[in-house]
């Protein structure tokens, strides 16, 4: 058996506000680290996980890192490869930034990089959007894509995972505000009406059709009008507390769009500059702190590569 390996999956940021399961972004912290090395029997083990404050299953087939990875071995007629798993969760679940999909990806692709399958990101992202199925029970890529392979991606169809990794423009800076409740993303989707206004769809489909150009031709003042959620957002802002209010202060402080980070809690504001996403950290931090609502808010830059070998 091969050397022991250990990779790092990134949080992300799922919907980006016009694309609801369809669009996602990498973070360049938090995330999860997760290693594999030879294991005493038969069989994928998961043997210990760190952090996640006794709440994740060992068992592997409850587990979206272990299943995802239980997938690729299956995939490989390889389920009896003896491998021990050790997760170490460096980020909240229940957060909005995709904490599931971080541990599918870290797992799969810590045993494809282990057992030197040759299979690349691409081919083995189907097993990691399995392996995040088990958390929310949906099949979609908006977290998972991301942190696998980095960058802004955008899936045309969940089902065949037809995805396009989007250009991004220089500069970009995120401003993440988590307040710390806990939303389940299963009980976040299961409040949304699936019933939508033609006018909405109009308007949402308008909006991100030109988010996609403004990214491609780094129009920054077209960003700055179309990052508007007209269908989920409303929805689902009520269970933020203050959202309303945070968003009217990070769009005062020059935000190029704010909304609601994947199944949120978290938000998330896209800025042209990191002294604008600083100045919105600062600044919320400090509304929170005095609302007595916990909160770890931090400014990020959109993470390129995705998950990594270390
Ligand atoms: N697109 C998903 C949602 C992301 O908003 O429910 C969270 O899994």
């Amino acid at each position: 058996m091969g050397h022991p390996v250990k990779v790092f999956a990134p949080a992300s940021v799922a919907n980006v506000a016009v694309g609801y399961d369809i669009l996602g972004f990498a973070l360049e912290q938090p995330g999860d680290d997760i290693l594999v090395r030879e294991g005493s029997k038969p069989g994928l083990v998961i043997s210990e996980i760190k952090g996640g404050k006794g709440k994740l299953p060992l068992d592997v087939m409850k587990n979206t890192a272990g299943y995802a990875a239980h997938r690729l071995m299956e995939h490989l007629g390889e389920t009896d490869a003896p491998i021990e798993m050790v997760i170490h969760k460096k980020m909240p679940f229940g957060s909005g930034m995709g904490s599931s999909a971080a541990s599918a990806v870290g797992g799969v692709y810590a045993v494809n990089e282990y057992l030197k399958t040759g299979l690349t990101k691409n081919e083995i992202l189907r097993f990691a959007v399995e392996g995040e199925e088990i958390a929310d029970g949906a099949f979609h890529a908006d977290n998972v894509a991301p942190s696998l392979l980095g960058g802004m991606v955008l899936i045309r169809d969940n089902p065949s995972l037809d995805f396009k990794k989007i250009h991004l423009p220089q500069g970009l800076y995120v401003a993440m505000i988590h307040p710390h409740i806990k939303i389940l993303t299963k009980d976040s989707r299961d409040i949304l009406n699936d019933q939508v206004p033609l006018d909405l769809v109009i308007r949402q489909s308008g909006n991100l059709a030109a988010f996609i150009a403004a990214l491609y031709t780094s129009d920054i003042d077209l960003l700055g009008r179309c990052l508007q959620d007209v269908i989920i957002e409303p929805q689902r802002s009520r269970l933020i507390p203050h959202f309303r209010h945070i968003k009217e202060m990070a769009m005062g402080l020059g935000a190029l769009g704010f909304s609601i980070s994947g199944a949120g809690p978290a938000m998330f504001a896209l800025c042209s500059n990191s002294l604008i996403a600083e100045n919105i950290v600062l600044e919320v931090e400090r509304f929170l702190t005095d609302e007595q609502i916990g909160n770890s808010c931090f400014v990020s830059k959109i993470n390129n590569e995705g998950a990594i070998k270390y």
